[in-house]
């Protein structure tokens, strides 16, 4: 078994991209498999820091091929955009990336839908989306009748299937928007857009699929980068307070087209806390300055949109059912260095639900919006470790808080990272 993946294991931004971006000098291929420029990952090289949205993070590797798989919504303007902003800093090599014929593109009225759809949730609290259009794409994917395939825009039947789906779209938007806000899409406008963009994407564009298989059966090694995290998949997460694709261990294989008997080591990305952007319940949120402290040391502000993100304790009864369901067989630990200077620390072990103590993670959002968290507490350290480079050197504290970690996920730990950058990492020998 040729393949690794890298899981975020709670709402997204555990520092993957920094994980991914340390493990692709051991890969030949890095695959970004679902999601889009809903996701944002950083990678700090030096003094230089880089957010990628749909590049794969290998991509400032040479020697590496960087698959966006067929499980991607692909918006190809922000691709482009990223790609010359790599060439304006002369750094990444393009020249190895390939995208799939099979994934699905994003277009105007996906944006269009997901800024009028956002607003009007059937419980009344908005999700708070990105607003990048992931949601209608993948709702029309599903739904099959107005999707546009990478692939199709090769075609000659590309400029009527946009004539088609356009004048269903503005019907459609015409009951979303106020009249005095509607603005019709222009199929011509459009065709020629996109057809530019298609151009420009061309080199890139093949079957993955086909490339993927032949490189898992020949025993190439395979770095999966999971977007999002585990509690935002559509089937398994906080639903309807998730992301539109399955962005636990379980959606790999749907997304890149490998089959899971190739992927051997699944690592689960955990922040040493919690952090959440966008609405839906949050047992262990601090509305208060403890959660203000862990904000401004942690810099916890979206990649993506800037919204400062929600801050919390660590919720051993999410991070246990979502490395559970993704197969974890290990798990890192990051921004351990935020959590200095706490005299105390927190850690949910179960919920109080309706006077009733759980350790299962509730299937309905009502449930866990009630849920009660029992803490258990730890005490602090008062040191700064941005710059401990081994498990031992760690205060003792932050040592037993990880240990505890370890235990209540039921996993062992493989990295800690204490900073942003590379070095900034310890590995923990087991
Ligand atoms: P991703 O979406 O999971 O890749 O994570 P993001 O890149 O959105 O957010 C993680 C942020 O934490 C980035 O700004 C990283 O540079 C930063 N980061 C990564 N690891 C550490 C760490 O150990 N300590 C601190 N303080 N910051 C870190
Ligand atoms: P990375 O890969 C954190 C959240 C949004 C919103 C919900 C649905 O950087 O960890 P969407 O635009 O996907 O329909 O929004 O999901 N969300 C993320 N939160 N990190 C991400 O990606 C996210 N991608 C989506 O804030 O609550
Ligand atoms: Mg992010």
């Amino acid at each position: 078994m040729t393949g690794t993946c890298v899981i975020g294991l709670q709402w997204g931004d555990e520092a993957k991209g920094k994980i991914v971006d340390i493990l692709t000098r051991e890969h030949d291929f890095v695959v970004r498999y679902q999601g889009g420029a809903n996701a944002g990952h950083t990678v700090v090289v030096g003094d230089q820091v880089y957010k990628l949205s749909l590049l794969p993070s290998g991509i400032l590797t040479p020697g590496v091929t960087c698959v966006i798989a067929t499980g991607v919504v692909l918006n190809p303007a922000r691709v482009i955009e990223e790609l010359d902003e790599l060439a304006q800093r002369g750094v990444g090599h393009p020249e190895n990336l390939r995208i799939s014929d099979r994934l699905n593109v994003i277009f105007p009225w996906h944006f269009a839908e997901d800024r009028a759809l956002d607003k009007s949730t059937s419980d009344g609290e908005n999700i708070g989306t990105t607003g990048r259009g992931i949601g209608p794409c993948y709702r029309d994917k599903v739904g099959r009748s107005h999707a546009v395939r990478l692939g199709d825009m090769y075609r000659p039947t590309f400029r009527s299937q946009v004539e088609h789906i356009v004048a269903a779209k503005n019907r459609v938007l015409a009951v979303l928007y106020p009249a005095n806000e509607f603005k019709p899409l222009d199929a011509a406008g459009i065709v020629s857009e996109y057809s530019a963009y298609a151009e420009r994407l061309r080199p890139y564009v093949c079957d993955t699929n086909e490339l993927l298989l032949s490189a898992a059966e020949s025993g190439k090694r395979i770095l999966f980068e999971g977007a999002q995290g585990a509690l935002l998949d559509v089937d398994h997460g906080t639903y309807p307070f998730v992301t539109s694709s399955n962005s636990s261990g379980v959606g790999i294989s749907s997304g890149s087209g490998v089959p899971a008997r190739h992927i051997g080591r699944i690592i689960g990305v955990v922040k040493a806390y919690s952090t959440r952007v966008g609405g839906g319940p949050f047992p262990t949120e601090l509305a208060n300055e403890i959660g203000q402290r862990m904000r401004d040391r942690g810099n916890e502000y979206g990649t993506v949109t800037r919204r400062p993100r929600r801050c919390g304790w660590l919720d051993a009864v999410t991070v246990r059912y979502t490395s559970r369901l993704s197969g974890v067989t290990s798990i890192s630990v990051m921004l351990l260095d935020v959590l200095a200077g706490f005299d105390e620390l927190k850690i949910c072990t179960a919920y109080q639900i309706d006077g009733r103590q759980t350790t299962q993670f509730p299937s309905h959002v009502d449930d866990l919006r009630r849920a009660e968290p029992v803490f258990e507490t730890l005490p602090g350290w008062r040191e700064e470790i941005t710059a401990c480079r081994s498990f031992d050197k760690l205060p003792a504290n932050a040592r037993r808080y990880l240990r505890r970690i370890s235990e209540l996920v039921g996993q062992p730990i493989e990295m800690v990272s204490v900073g942003p950058e590379r070095e900034q990492t310890i590995v923990v020998k087991t």
